[in-house]
């Protein structure tokens, strides 16, 4: 694997946020693949979009690959492609014992073995950026001629019970801020054609809000610059949650709403 980015030039610390991302998902990174359910589902449908791209020559690299869900699926669908696998948490690249790896801050831009890249792959990771509209705007810059871009991501119309909730409890909500489809549409289409763009929704079931925040960390993703609540004000979200009818199964219903979208650099 390589070296995290101790030799670059443009390195700084990592910031308090970012070291405390990095923590929660070291700590949990064992439990990773058995949890990230919603994550496999949706690097499997990237995958199949890429199947067929032209991609010109030059590497291609998965953006906050974790345990290489996407970067093998898409090796899975399109034998013969081998993508780098750039992550800052050892504990989960080490994961992907066969693959090419480099242990990197995506915050500090991309490391240079990605530049003129002719396939740039990321999911469920750009939102955990300090800041995720400059970064993917990096990011398109780094295609080479012709390259493509393959990104889902968690956009901010996501988990509306959870602050529907906090509102009515009079209550922050403590879920990380996710940005925003529309600003990530229009920043990638400065750059590159787009070649689609759709706005995926997923919800999943659970008995209660508090199974919902337990799934969240199990998966190592509870880090939120938002303080925590205590178990009091947690169980107040909880009662101002909308109840699934009982009719339905009753329990708790949290959605997600993904950015899926592609595009491709013009050639000159
Ligand atoms: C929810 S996981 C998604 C992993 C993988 N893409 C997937 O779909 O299963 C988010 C990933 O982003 C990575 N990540 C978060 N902040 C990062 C940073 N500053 N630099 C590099 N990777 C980062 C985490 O370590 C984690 O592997």
């Amino acid at each position: 694997m390589g070296s995290a980015g101790h030799s670059h030039p443009a390195v700084r610390p990592a910031s308090n946020f970012a070291e405390r991302v990095r923590g929660g998902f070291e700590r949990q990174a064992g439990r990773y693949e058995r949890e990230a359910e919603l994550q496999r589902a949706v690097a499997w449908r990237l995958a199949h979009h890429c199947r067929g791209l032209p991609l010109p020559s030059g590497p291609c690299g998965d953006l906050g690959s974790g345990t290489g869900l996407l970067a093998r699926a898409i090796e899975q669908q399109r034998p013969g492609l081998t993508l780098l696998r750039v992550d800052n948490c050892a504990a989960l690249l080490g994961q992907d014992e066969a693959a090419d790896r480099l242990a990197w801050d995506l915050n500090l831009g991309l490391p240079c073995q990605l530049q003129g890249a002719s396939l740039l792959v990321s999911s469920f990771a750009l939102h955990w950026l300090e800041q995720p509209e400059r970064q993917l705007e990096q990011w398109c810059q780094s295609l080479g001629p012709a390259g493509w871009l393959a990104l889902a991501v968690p956009t901010a119309g996501s988990f509306p019970q959870w602050r529907q909730a906090a509102q009515a409890a009079g209550l922050p909500c403590t879920a990380l801020p996710l940005p925003v489809a529309c600003r990530l549409v229009e920043m990638a289409s400065r750059h590159l054609r787009i070649a689609r763009v759709d706005h995926l929704h997923f919800s999943r079931k659970a008995p209660s809000a508090l199974t919902f925040l337990r799934r969240i960390r199990t998966l190592g993703a509870g880090a939120s610059p938002v303080a925590p609540l205590r178990p009091g004000e947690w169980r107040r979200i909880e009662a101002h949650w909308p109840a699934v009818p009982a009719a339905r199964g009753g329990g708790k219903r949290l959605s997600w709403e993904m950015l899926l979208m592609m595009g491709q650099k013009p050639a000159p």
